[in-house]
């Protein structure tokens, strides 16, 4: 046996026992002539003393370094009094070591093996190992775990069948590009790695399989950002006969049982169902984070005749919305403001109109061009959110463009002056998106909101002929803390429908037989009503931990750049692969 115990469990009532630990050297101390040295594994850390009376094992003992991997035997006792630690769990205890074994020994590790570091993140994700090494990268994957063993738990408990979907599929356009596998045994034919399980989940209901689930990994080469990667998990669900309300249901209930499992977290339900009009509206995005008590307001109407051409000429095509922030005017110099503006033109605005409300009313920016009427009604429209000290931020344009700019703000700045509580949680549901998005890439210059599957709700079907951007289709968000932590719909179930929708899209029956055919297929032998929500899992996690970055939570995660930099992919292949590929490489970049 290499070990009894782990080096975290030892306490006051095991002194007297003899033990054998296994670990890493984590700390060595030399204290006159005594050496303690922390051993420690995914389990804790606890003390082992090697004294000077045995020389052989001392002098061994003080070769050791940190990282080296060695097995220690002996006995537990207790610290003297001023040398326990309150801090370890095990802080009150010390094994002097009577024997010992090196198991490995490690070079000098490129950063420390500390829970602070600050090694650059490209050095970690190098030795990804040894930063996984760490206690709150461990930690992390101890959570995630757990998430992943109470969704298990919650959905096996709801009838979910737990059924893998294939990664070698068709290339099927869901969204973003694919990534491609060539085939040996086709050449010049390909496969594509799934972008979700989608088509598979629904044949899945087709197959009566009646409600499924799977933790399944998703490829997608698009371009990354802070929270997303080239693969990740999905906690992937469909369900038969079911409306929006069911699927939200089960996901609210395994979203607050993971939460539950995981932090101890009771979440309320049922959780809010907000319209994604009323979200852009009232807070710029479809992932508001509610615990920011900021919330824009829409002055469009009462802007006539203000006095200050902007918002007047604004008002006569687009919207004129203002965020107003309290206690903030007083930290917003002129240098700040110029930042925030410079912000805002990134975002595609033409400019960002300011005012501050002290107890004098209102005062610098564009408060100077304003009429008394306006600003009147602007108190009145206000209110109480009006306080001295307010910091009045204006958006004139598209409602699409005012969203961005003021929405974009209001994380911004809540962020940097610490506004909301972040102890909590926010949860809710954004529902009732719109079907489609304007995209001139396309063929027929929209593309789906979500993915081409997506019913539209019933009374908006009209809509499909007359203006496809006003239809509102039957697909939710669920978000949390202000990320969109999972995305479904009910599905189309109708072979014309599904066409209906293709063709919109600019994708013709041919097309549509070509790249969907085998779903249309199966459409013809009976399909259920039906409906499902993905997770990014990923995601969840990194809420679930508090990590800033989805890279914290993937084991071997890639770069913004869509690389490894431990295994070094992607990487060139040899000469002989390519051949039996039947692949010619034209051109480097
Ligand atoms: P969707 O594309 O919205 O829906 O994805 C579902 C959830 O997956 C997460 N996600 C990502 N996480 C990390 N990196 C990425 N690149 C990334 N892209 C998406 C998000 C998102 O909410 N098949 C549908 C689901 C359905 O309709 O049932 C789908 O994949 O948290
Ligand atoms: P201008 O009249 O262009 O000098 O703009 C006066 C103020 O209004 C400046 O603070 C601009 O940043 C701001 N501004 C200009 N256009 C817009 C707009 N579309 N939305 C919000 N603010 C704007």
């Amino acid at each position: 046996m290499m070990r009894t115990h782990n080096c975290g469990e030892l306490r006051a009532s095991d002194v007297g026992r003899q033990v054998k630990l296994a670990g890493w050297l984590q700390h060595r101390r030399d204290f006159g002539g005594v050496l303690f040295i922390v051993l420690r594994d995914r389990y804790g850390e606890v003390q082992i003393t090697f004294r000077p009376e045995n020389k052989e094992l001392f002098d061994l003992a003080y070769t050791l370094r940190g990282q080296d991997v060695i097995g220690v035997f002996g006995t537990v006792v207790m610290r003297p009094q001023d040398a326990r630690n309150p801090k370890m769990p095990t802080g009150e205890i010390e094994v002097v070591a009577e024997k010992l074994e090196i198991y490995s020994r490690s070079e000098v590790p490129p950063f420390p093996i500390e829970d602070e570091i600050t090694a650059t993140e490209e050095t970690r994700l190098r030795y990804r190992y040894l930063d996984l090494r760490r206690a709150p990268m461990q930690r992390n994957f101890l959570i995630r775990h757990r998430a992943a063993m109470a969704t298990r738990e919650f959905l096996n408990g709801e009838d979910f069948l737990e059924i893998e979907t294939p990664y070698l599929v068709r290339s099927t356009p869901e969204g973003a590009r694919d990534f491609l596998v060539p085939s040996r045994n086709f050449i010049g034919k390909f496969y594509a790695l799934p972008q979700s399980p989608q088509l598979y989940k629904q044949l899945f209901m087709v197959a009566g399989m009646d409600r499924y689930f799977s933790l399944a990994r998703c490829f997608r080469d698009e371009d990354l950002r802070a929270d997303r990667q080239p693969e990740f998990t999905q906690i992937d669900i469909e369900m038969s006969f079911v409306e929006p309300n069911d699927v939200m249901d089960i996901a609210e209930r395994l979203t607050a049982f993971i939460m539950f499992k995981v932090a101890g977290y009771s979440l309320r339900l049922p959780l809010q169902k907000m319209f994604y009009d009323e979200a852009l509206r009232r807070f710029g995005t479809d992932k508001p984070d509610l615990r920011i008590p900021l919330e824009i307001s829409d002055i469009t109407k009462i802007v006539p005749d203000c006095g200050f051409g902007v918002f007047e000429n604004a008002a006569k095509t687009g919207v004129v919305r203002v965020l107003p922030v309290p206690n903030i005017a007083d930290k917003m110099s002129r240098k700040k403001i110029e930042q925030l503006t410079k912000l805002a033109q990134e975002w595609g605005a033409k400019g960002l109109a300011t005012a501050k409300f002290t107890e004098n009313g209102f005062e610098s920016g564009v408060a100077k061009f304003w009429s008394d009427s306006f600003k009147e009604k602007l108190a009145e429209k206000l209110g109480k959110l009006l306080l001295p000290n307010t910091m009045l931020f204006f958006g004139a344009d598209s409602p699409a463009l005012v969203s961005k700019v003021l929405g974009g703000l209001r994380t911004m700045l809540a962020e940097e002056f610490d506004i909301g509580d972040r102890t909590e949680h926010s949860a809710l549901f954004i529902v009732d998106f719109p079907m489609f998005e304007p995209n001139e890439d396309t063929p027929n210059g929209i593309t789906p909101s979500h993915h081409p599957f997506t019913m539209p709700i019933e009374e908006d079907i009209p809509l499909l002929d007359s203006n496809p951007l006003s239809a509102r289709a039957n697909a939710y968000d669920l978000v949390l803390d202000g990320y969109e932590i999972a995305g479904g719909s009910i599905r189309i179930h109708k072979p014309d429908l599904q066409r209906k929708i293709f063709n919109l899209l600019g994708i013709s029956d041919e097309d549509a037989q070509k790249k969907f055919g085998f779903l249309l297929e199966a459409f013809k032998y009976g399909v259920p009503p039906h409906g499902g929500i993905a997770y990014g899992f990923d995601r969840l996690v990194m809420v679930l931990t508090g990590s800033k970055s989805i890279r914290d939570v993937i084991a071997f995660p890639k770069t913004t750049a869509a690389q490894s930099l431990m295994d070094g992919s992607p990487s060139e292949i040899t000469k002989e692969q390519l051949k039996e590929l039947g692949i010619v490489i034209t051109e480097r970049n």
